[in-house]
C-alpha cells in the first residue's frame, strides 16, 4: 500500500503542533495505512522545524513513512494527497475572525495557486486558517484545475461543540447524540440546528425547549471559541485539530456511505438558494470521499432567518477579498 502524503501549513502553531501529532498517530488513515508529512512553516521557524521533525521521529509511530519540512508550498505540496491548510494569524481576545481576512487572505490565494501547480489533480484540502470559509474560497479560486468540490473549510468543531452541549444539558452521553446541523460561516453568525438529532431514541426537540435552545444553546457555540481564548489567553488548539482530523476522515471516505456530516462546502448549485459562490456550511452527505449536500434538512423559518444573516456576512467577506478570486 502506497503511503499517502499530506501536507500541513503552520504546523508549529496552536492547531498544526496537535494535528500533526495526532496525523502521524493515525488520526485520520488509521495506524496501518503508511503517511508521509511534508511540513511547512514560515522561513524564520527552521530550526525549530528541525525540532518537531525529530520529536515525531522519537514517537515511533508505524504509519509515519516520511517527513519532509520547509517553507515553500510549491515544492511541500508536490504530489500530495491532502492539505491541512492551517497557518494562519489566529484572533486575539475581542476580535472576530473576519478582522483576519486582509492578513490571511493573500496565504490562501498563493497557497491556492501552489495547489494548483504542485497537488495530485485529486487532492482533498480542508482548511482551518481563520476566517476559514472565506480563506477556502480564496484557496479554491486560486487553484483553478483542482475541482473545488474537493476543498472545504471546518464547522465540524462547532458540530462537536453543539453535541457535547446538548449531552451536557440532557444528562445523555455525547456518543448518544447524533450529528447537529451546523449552517453557514464559522463566526459568531453559525446557525446550529437540531431538529433532525437523536439523543438516544428520543428528538433533541423533545428533550430541550425553544426558550434554552435560543438562549443557551446558540450563544454558547456561536461564542465558544472566544470563551476559550479569554480563558488560554490563546485560541483553541487541540480540539480544533481533532476537528480538523475529523473532517479529513469525511473527506477522504473514511465514514459510512450517507452519514451526515455539517461542511463548509461551495456553494455553487446548492439546493437552499445559498448564493453560489460562497463556502457555507451545509448538511452533506458522505459517498466514498464526496459529499453531497442534503436538500431535505431546511429549517424552521425562525432560524432560516439566522442562516440568512450568516450568508450576508459570508458575502460581505467575499466582496472584501475580491482581488484575490479569480
Ligand atoms: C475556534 O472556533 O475555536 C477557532 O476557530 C479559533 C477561534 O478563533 O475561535
Amino acid at each position: 500500500m502506497d503511503a499517502i502524503r499530506c501536507a500541513v501549513t503552520g504546523c508549529l502553531g496552536n492547531v498544526g503542533y496537535n494535528l500533526v501529532f495526532f496525523l502521524a498517530s493515525g488520526g485520520v488513515f488509521g495506524p496501518h495505512q503508511k503517511i508521509s508529512l511534508n511540513l511547512l512553516e514560515i522561513p524564520d521557524l527552521a530550526p525549530q522545524l528541525e525540532g518537531l521533525k525529530m520529536e515525531l521521529e522519537d514517537c515511533a509511530f508505524p504509519a509515519l513513512h516520511e517527513i519532509r519540512v520547509g517553507s515553500d508550498p510549491f515544492d511541500l505540496f508536490g504530489d500530495i494527497d491532502c492539505a491541512f491548510l492551517v497557518g494562519a494569524r489566529p484572533r486575539g481576545p475581542g476580535m472576530e475572525r473576519k478582522e483576519l481576512l486582509q492578513a490571511n487572505g493573500v496565504i490562501f490565494q498563493r497557497q491556492g495557486q501552489a495547489l494548483d501547480r504542485s497537488a495530485k489533480k485529486r487532492v482533498r484540502v480542508l482548511v482551518v486558517g481563520n476566517p476559514c470559509n472565506t480563506n477556502c474560497l480564496i484557496a479554491l479560486h486560486n487553484a483553478k484545475t483542482i475541482s473545488p468540490d474537493q476543498f472545504a473549510a471546518l464547522t465540524r468543531l462547532d458540530e462537536f461543540r453543539a453535541r457535547a452541549v446538548l449531552a451536557k444539558k440532557t444528562g445523555a452521553d455525547v456518543s448518544d447524540v447524533s450529528p447537529v446541523v451546523i449552517w453557514g460561516n464559522h463566526s459568531s453568525t453559525l446557525v446550529p440546528d437540531i431538529q433532525h438529532t437523536m439523543i438516544g431514541k428520543k428528538a433533541a426537540l423533545s428533550c430541550v425547549d425553544e426558550a434554552w435552545i435560543l438562549s443557551t444553546m446558540l450563544p454558547s457555540v456561536r461564542k465558544r471559541g472566544a470563551e476559550i481564548i479569554k480563558l488560554r489567553g490563546k485560541s483553541s488548539s487541540a480540539s480544533a485539530a481533532f476537528a480538523a482530523v475529523s473532517a479529513m476522515a469525511v473527506m477522504t471516505g473514511q465514514l459510512e456511505e450517507n452519514s451526515l456530516v455539517s461542511m463548509p462546502v461551495f456553494s455553487k448549485g446548492n439546493p437552499y438558494g445559498i448564493d453560489p459562490n460562497l463556502v457555507f456550511s451545509f448538511p452533506c452527505r458522505t459517498h466514498g470521499d464526496r459529499l453531497t449536500i442534503d436538500p431535505s434538512m431546511r429549517p424552521s423559518d425562525a432560524l432560516w432567518k439566522e442562516v440568512l444573516v450568516s450568508e450576508k456576512e459570508l458575502i460581505e467577506e467575499r466582496d472584501a477579498v475580491r482581488h484575490l478570486l479569480v
